[in-house]
C-alpha cells in the first residue's frame, strides 16, 4: 500500500464512502477516519480525539484533508446540542489545527446549504429566493449553527496559518426519502429527486468531482466558500422567481421543453411551489467544475431509457444515519459481567410493539432512533468501565474481549483501532439482525 496522501473524515458515511471509493481511481491513496466502522474506515475514532488525528497526520504524507464527518439534520432529534458542538465545532477545530501544523495543500470542509436556514424560506406569495454565496446565513437549528461556527473556524485558521481552506456548502444528496411529509405525499420519490436537481440537489459523483477541483485549486485560491449544487436551468430574473412561487410547472416546461412528454409518460408531476434556487455558478466559473447530472441532462437520460443517477450513487447506497456509533471513553478496570439492562430491553420492546401494530412510519422511526441511542450509550458505558458484556452473541462478545485486551495491554493504536472496527462491525450486524428478526 502506497503511503496515504488524503485524509477523509466521515469515511463510513455517504460522502466519505463516495470519496474513499473514487479517489484511488484518480491516483490518490486515501485514509479514512470515522466513529463508525466500515470497509472504508482505517481508524475507528472521533475527529475530536486530538491524539488520534495528530498521529494519522504525523505518520502519513497527507497533502489533502477532506472533512465530511458530521452530525447533521437527522441527528437533531437524537443528539444533544453539546454532541453537535463536540463533533461539528471542536472536531473541525482539531482537524484544522493539526492539518495546519503540516501545512497541507488543501483543507476542504463540507458544509451545507442548510446554513442559509431562514434565508431560504420566503413566504408563499413571495418570489423564490436566489441563493448564492453573498446571502447571509440565518441558521434555524443546532446543525446550521454549528456548521456556520465551523466555517468561521476554517476562516480563522486559514487567516492565522495560511493553510489553504475551501468550504463547500453542498445541497442535498441523501438517497433517503424526503423528510418533509407534504412533499413525500405530493410526489413519488424519484419524481421529487429529479425535480430537485433543478434547484436544490447534486449527484454524489458530481460532489466528488467538486472535491477534486477543490483539492487542485485550493493552493491558488487560499480561502473560499462556495455553493455546490447541480447548476439550475433557470435564469435569475424577477419573472422566473415569481413564477417559481406560483407555477413551477410552466417554468420547467419553458426552460427544458423535453420534460413535458417525459414527465407525462412517467406519470410524474411538479411541485406546487419552489421557494429557493441554489446557484453554484461561482464554483463552476472559478474552479472549472463540470457537473454531469444536471436537470437537463437527467431529463435527456430518462428520455433515452438510461439510468439518471451515477453508478457511484448506487455503490454508496443508503447508509442510514443512526447506526450504532462509536465511543470516546478510555478503559479502566475489568468489572463483573452484565446482562442487557432494563432500558435497552424496554426501548427494544417499543420497536417491536410499533412494528407489530403496523404503526405509522415516523412513530416507528422515532422508536428505532431511541433504541439505537440506548444501545449506543450502554455500549459506550460498558467500554468506559471495561465491563464484559455477556448478553451479546458469541462473535461480538469475543470481539469485545479483544478490544479490552488490546487496550489493557496498551498495544499500538492501529491495532486497537482494528479491534474496535471488528467489534463495531459485529455489534452493528447483531443489532441489525435482531431488529430484522422482529420485523419478520
Ligand atoms: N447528506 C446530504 O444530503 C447533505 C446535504 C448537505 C450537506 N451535507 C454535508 O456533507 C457532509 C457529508 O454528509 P453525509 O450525508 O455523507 O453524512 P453521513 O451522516 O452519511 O456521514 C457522516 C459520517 O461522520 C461520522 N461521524 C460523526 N461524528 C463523528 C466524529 N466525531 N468523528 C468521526 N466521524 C464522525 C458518522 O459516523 C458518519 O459516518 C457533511 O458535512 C454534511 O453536513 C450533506
Amino acid at each position: 500500500m502506497a503511503p496515504y496522501d488524503v485524509l477523509v473524515t466521515g469515511s463510513s458515511g455517504h460522502l466519505g464512502t463516495a470519496l474513499m471509493l473514487s479517489l484511488p481511481t484518480m491516483g490518490f491513496t486515501p485514509v479514512g477516519i470515522d466513529i463508525l466502522a466500515s470497509d472504508n474506515t482505517h481508524h475507528v475514532g472521533s475527529i475530536a480525539d486530538r491524539e488520534l488525528v495528530a498521529s494519522i497526520l504525523q505518520n502519513n504524507p497527507i497533502r489533502h484533508v477532506l472533512h465530511a464527518a458530521t452530525l447533521h439534520k437527522p441527528h437533531v432529534e437524537s443528539h444533544s446540542k453539546q454532541d453537535f458542538v463536540n463533533t461539528n465545532i471542536s472536531g473541525t477545530l482539531v482537524l484544522l489545527e493539526e492539518a495546519a501544523k503540516k501545512q497541507v495543500d488543501s483543507f476542504v470542509f463540507f458544509s451545507t446549504t442548510s446554513t442559509f436556514g431562514a434565508a431560504l424560506s420566503p413566504k408563499p406569495g413571495s418570489p423564490a429566493a436566489w441563493i448564492e454565496e453573498s446571502v447571509v446565513p440565518i441558521p434555524k437549528n443546532i446543525y446550521g449553527a454549528t456548521k456556520v461556527a465551523a466555517e468561521d473556524m476554517c476562516f480563522l485558521v486559514h487567516k492565522q496559518t495560511g493553510m489553504p481552506v475551501l468550504v463547500l456548502r453542498t445541497s442535498r444528496f441523501f438517497p433517503e426519502q424526503d423528510d418533509d411529509e407534504d412533499r413525500r405525499t405530493a410526489l413519488a420519490d424519484e419524481n421529487l429527486k429529479v425535480l430537485e436537481l433543478a434547484y436544490r440537489r447534486c449527484d454524489i459523483e458530481d460532489i466528488v468531482r467538486a472535491s477534486v477541483c477543490a483539492m487542485a485549486k485550493a493552493k491558488d485560491i487560499g480561502w473560499g466558500k462556495y455553493v455546490i449544487s447541480a447548476p439550475p436551468p433557470f435564469a435569475n430574473d424577477p419573472e422566473t422567481l415569481r413564477k417559481l412561487d406560483s407555477n413551477p410547472k410552466e417554468v420547467f416546461q419553458a426552460v427544458v421543453p423535453a420534460c413535458e412528454n417525459i414527465f407525462r409518460d412517467a406519470n410524474w408531476g411538479y411541485l406546487a411551489r419552489i421557494d429557493r434556487v441554489y446557484d453554484s455558478s461561482k464554483f463552476v466559473r472559478d474552479l472549472g467544475w463540470k457537473p454531469v447530472y444536471t436537470f437537463e441532462k437527467v431529463v435527456e437520460l430518462i428520455g433515452q431509457g438510461k439510468p439518471w443517477k451515477s453508478e457511484l450513487t448506487a455503490k454508496v447506497g443508503k447508509r442510514g444515519y443512526h447506526e450504532i456509533i462509536g465511543w470516546t471513553c478510555e478503559s479502566s478496570t475489568m468489572d463483573e459481567p452484565v446482562e442487557l439492562p432494563r432500558e435497552v430491553r424496554r426501548a427494544f420492546n417499543s420497536v417491536r410493539f410499533a412494528r407489530k401494530k403496523g404503526l405509522r412510519n415516523e412513530y416507528l422511526e422515532e422508536k428505532e432512533v431511541a433504541f439505537r441511542k440506548v444501545i449506543n450509550d450502554w455500549v459506550a458505558d460498558m467500554l468506559a468501565r471495561n465491563t464484559y458484556i455477556m448478553d451479546l452473541p458469541d462473535g461480538a462478545r469475543a470481539a469485545f474481549r479483544d478490544v479490552i485486551d488490546a487496550r489493557n495491554e496498551k498495544r499500538p493504536r492501529e491495532e486497537q483501532s482494528a479491534k474496535e472496527t471488528e467489534f463495531c462491525r459485529k455489534l452493528n450486524a447483531w443489532a441489525t439482525e435482531t431488529l430484522m428478526q422482529q420485523q419478520r
